[in-house]
């Protein structure tokens, strides 16, 4: 087999903190240690597509293990196998994996690291099967791509929505509300259910559980008959009724995947306060909790994830996603992980341990 000596590296997808993490391990990796080019693609798969790449440096991946968001830039719009292009006025979806294939063999790189979650990953097997190299570092604050116990991204996620789960206590108390916060994770409840617990939230909507309101309601209105004045809801985006609905927010037609959840949080405040007579307000935290420093345990996870990466493609290992199993990081065929999605286990040990103090998860 033909020596590595330049890599593409990518970030595909939303953005997540700790991807500025992974990017500085693997490129201070590869160019220090085994003294490989490394390639920064710019905005993921659309830079592959549209040849948008430049040399990384030291000087470039100094100082960013701190910053939120991405130095390359990332798009979640954006599948080769099915890209918009602009013909005779009109717009036409087309298959560019073939350009792609071009620009990699152009800017001579050998091998390429994908740092995304499920979709970029679908995206990234798609190349496997073409012949590309291509190392998979699973990132999400969802945490919900299959394969892996954790992604990196996660812990500041739940950090941030636990930290404003425990704000608006203060109002609710104060003012003897039920206040209801909506967290993100499509369809997965996992931050839902790590920032509900770590805040002591009294109810619990996960998009894994349906969701039945006349349960939440009683619920609610019987803490306020037993003298606890405020109740706090945590509700994840995804979370369904049990007509098995989900609230909408937008559909974007051009990307892979169109749907964006959220609202779920204002419909279920409103029907608390005219079921149960007590006032209520909802919060949508949104991209809060994606924005900013990853917190220390995310900046670890990810480096740690980088340079499994890097070892990996010095190895001579091909296609392969970084993933936790336990405490341990290892790795898995990447095509393992295409299209899979890692929803939270309704019996999962978390649910029985927060029911059995007392939680409600709406059900
Ligand atoms: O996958 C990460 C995530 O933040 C989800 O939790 C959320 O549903 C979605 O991305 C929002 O996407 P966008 O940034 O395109 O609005």
């Amino acid at each position: 087999m033909a020596k590595i000596q330049r890599i593409g590296i990518m970030t595909a997808g939303g953005d997540c903190p700790g991807l500025n993490a992974v990017i500085r391990a693997v490129a201070k990796a590869a160019m220090g240690k085994h003294h490989l080019d490394v390639m920064g693609i710019e905005d993921g798969f659309l830079g592959l597509i549209q040849n948008r790449m430049r040399l990384l440096n030291n000087e470039a991946v100094s100082n960013i293990l701190t910053l939120g968001g991405t130095i390359l830039g990332t798009n979640n719009r954006t599948s080769p196998r099915q890209y918009p292009v602009k013909v005779d006025g009109a717009v036409e979806i087309r298959d560019v994996t073939d350009r792609c294939l071009e620009h990699i063999a152009h800017n001579q790189i050998d091998a390429l690291v994908v740092i995304g979650g499920d979709g970029s990953m679908a995206c990234a097997a798609d190349f496997v099967r073409l012949g590309v190299n291509c190392i998979g570092v699973p990132k999400t604050i969802d945490n919900d791509l299959y394969g892996t116990d954790v992604t990196f991204g996660f812990a500041t996620a739940a950090a941030i929505a636990t930290e404003a789960l425990d704000r608006v206590h203060t109002t609710a108390a104060s003012h003897h509300r039920a206040m209801v916060v909506e967290v993100m994770g499509r369809n997965a409840g996992w931050i839902a259910l790590h920032a509900g617990i770590a805040s002591g939230s009294d109810v619990i909507l996960l998009p894994e559980i349906p969701v039945d309101l006349d349960v939440v309601c009683e619920y609610v209105a019987n803490r306020s008959r037993h003298g606890k004045r405020f109740s706090i809801i945590c509700v994840s985006e995804g979370a369904r009724l049990k007509d098995g609905k989900q609230v909408v927010n937008r559909v974007d037609p051009t990307s892979p995947d169109p749907v964006r959840l959220g609202g779920i949080g204002q419909f279920i405040a409103g029907e608390i306060e005219s079921r149960t007579g007590i006032e209520t307000r909802d919060i949508k935290l949104g991209h809060v909790q994606r924005g900013g420093t990853p917190v220390a345990a995310d900046r670890v996870l990810a480096t740690e994830f980088g340079y499994k990466a890097l070892e990996l493609l010095t190895a001579g290992e091909r296609s392969r996603l970084v993933v936790m199993k336990g405490r341990t990081v290892t790795h898995i065929p990447l095509e393992e992980a295409d299209g899979k999605q890692r929803l939270v286990p309704v019996e999962h040990p978390l649910i029985m341990a927060a029911r059995n103090i007392g939680t409600s998860f709406g059900d």
